[in-house]
């Protein structure tokens, strides 16, 4: 079962699993980090970002991968993954540009970016830890509901429910690609750690679904429980529809001093 931690504040949950991350790589400076973007990674970039400031950690050895791209939007465009990553990753926390990769969204050599992508991921040794969002369908990566389980790098069709979510980062829905490139739910899986967050209620269901409900390609999130070492950071409202909630509570409350997520 993946561990379930639920924290008073998306800050909280930064603080978390950038200590997490920090752990990771005092013992590998070039540890691999699976990038999610959206709103939810936030605060644990910024949790980062202090951790770098203060402690003057020299993040420039670490290598990323991003989850996913939109397909088709034109070079530079300030909401492609490429760009966000940049601005919230790159730039704040010191990485090499070289050293970060985010799956090419471009028309062309559209047919060969997933698997370039997955030949990548392979040649840096794998993804040591993987951040997750889930989105309001369910979906992890754009991994819409369907996805196959065993999926990799690839090219998908967003839901019109996704397309509606990421509107606030264009001028309307219609402005949203239909088309992404996303690492797959296999490529997930292949990941050493998965740390999926949620925050708010309006993610509360999809929570449910994933941690709680069958594993299903209806609900890709699921994937995770297939995972041997998945840790799902939660807000009090995102966690607000898991049944079992008091155990994962005791759970956390009794973990073991040493035991790290
Ligand atoms: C982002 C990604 C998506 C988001 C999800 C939640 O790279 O792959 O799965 O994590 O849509 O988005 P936010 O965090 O904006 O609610």
């Amino acid at each position: 079962m993946a561990e379930i931690v639920i924290l008073d504040s998306p800050n909280a949950a930064g603080e978390l699993v950038a200590g997490a991350i920090t752990d990771l790589l005092a013992a590998r400076p070039d540890a691999v980090l699976g990038l999610a973007t959206g709103s939810t990674p936030l605060p644990v970039y910024s949790a980062l970002e202090r951790r770098v400031r203060e402690r003057d950690l020299d993040l420039s050895a670490v290598r990323g991968f991003a989850l996913d791209e939109y397909v088709g939007l034109p070079e530079g465009h300030p909401e492609s993954y490429r760009a966000v990553i940049t601005r919230d990753v790159v730039e704040p926390l010191g990485l090499s540009p070289a050293n970060v990769h985010v799956p090419r969204g471009s028309l062309e050599g559209i047919a060969t970016a997933g698997d370039d992508y997955e030949r990548a991921i392979l040649a840096a040794g794998g993804i040591d830890l993987q951040l997750l969002g889930i989105g309001t369908v369910g979906h992890v990566g754009f991994n819409e509901p369907g996805s196959s389980l065993a999926s990799l790098t690839r090219v998908k069709t967003l839901t019109a429910q996704t397309r509606r979510d990421n509107a606030r980062f264009f001028a309307s829905a219609d402005d949203v690609p239909m088309h992404c490139i996303t690492q797959g739910l296999g490529t997930i899986l292949r990941a050493r750690h998965v740390v999926l967050l949620a925050f708010g209620s309006g993610k509360a269901p999809a929570v449910a679904a994933a941690v709680e409900g069958p594993v299903s390609a209806s609900h890709p999130g699921s994937v995770i429980q297939l995972h041997p070492h998945a840790t799902v950071v939660l807000d009090e409202e995102a966690a607000s529809e898991l049944r079992e909630v008091d155990y994962y509570r005791y759970v956390w409350e009794n973990k073991p001093a040493w035991q790290r997520i």
